[in-house]
């Protein structure tokens, strides 16, 4: 019998997910279909029970289930448990994994696809809601000679710093801290692109041969990397890759078959 997956959302109708799962599953040859399944803003729990009782066998999870999901999982992985956000679900005997994809799909698409060793770099991350927290374990684990956070309310970046850290030392602060400071890698994690926003930061901030990375995506480059292009960031890369990678790492969570990413990625940015 063919095994169900499918990206459970509100909205979802959107995602990109069943395309990129369609793609693996073609190209390593496993019997599964992958749908998108929109549970109601008070139905999360249900949808998923319904699912799985279906033979659903495991789940992505998007805005705003995120959180949800991780009280949902009687099982988690360490990245999940200190993200406190999940992005896939795995079905087990008695149980449900839990896990977080995020921060391994940016890790690899920055290091992998896009060539860019983290190790010995120093890191600016922008954000302290959800998306940023998702992604810093994985980029710790790099072993960045230097990591800071830097967002508009300064508490929540103070907060995650004190959060991680066991796992590294992170600096924090609001935007205006930067002034004088230069990073080899500079990540957007705020959700400012949506409302076609920037955080105020000083435009000094890259060094030659930096790399900004995105984690939002759309057609053209984002305001930040619009930003990040006009002071002086020498690589470009938006959050397509990233989408493309936590799939893949999702997928080899649930099958134990990694996918090629290269071909689902070039056929996403025909569309
Ligand atoms: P997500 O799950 O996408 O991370 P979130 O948890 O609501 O969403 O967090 C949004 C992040 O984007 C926060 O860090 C937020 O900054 P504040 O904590 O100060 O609110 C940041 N953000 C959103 N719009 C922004 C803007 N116009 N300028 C700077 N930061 C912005």
């Amino acid at each position: 019998m063919t095994d169900r997956y499918a990206v459970v959302g509100n909205p979802v109708a959107h995602s990109k997910s069943p395309l990129i799962h369609a793609e693996f599953a073609r190209q390593t040859g496993q019997d599964l279909s992958y749908t998108a399944l929109l549970a109601p803003l008070d139905g999360f729990a249900r949808t998923v029970q319904e699912f799985r009782q279906a033979g659903g066998k495991g789940l992505n999870v998007t805005v705003p289930f995120k959180q949800e999901a991780w009280r949902l999982a009687t099982r988690l992985t360490e990245r999940a448990q200190l993200a406190q956000a999940v992005n896939t679900l795995k079905f087990e005997d008695g149980g449900i994994l839990g896990d977080n994809t995020d921060g391994a799909g940016l890790v690899r698409d920055i290091t992998s696809n896009l060539g860019f060793a983290i190790r010995g770099k120093k890191i600016l991350l922008m954000g302290a809601g959800g998306a940023a927290r998702g992604v810093i374990l994985p980029l710790l684990k790099q072993y960045p000679a230097l990591f800071a956070i830097a967002n508009r309310t300064p508490d929540k970046a103070h907060e995650l710093a004190q959060l991680f850290l066991p796992h590294g030392d992170i600096s924090s602060g609001e935007y205006g801290s930067l002034a004088g400071c230069h990073f080899d890698l500079v990540i957007n994690a705020t959700s400012s692109s949506l409302s076609g926003e920037l955080p105020p930061l000083p435009g000094g901030v890259f060094s030659p041969g930096s790399l900004a990375y995105d984690m939002m995506y759309g057609k053209g480059l984002t305001p930040f990397l619009q930003f990040a292009q006009t002071h002086g960031a020498a690589q470009l890369a938006d959050g397509l890759g990233m989408l493309v990678e936590q799939a893949a790492e999702s997928f080899f969570l649930w099958r134990g078959v990694r996918p090629d990413t290269a071909p689902v990625r070039e056929m996403l940015k025909t569309l």
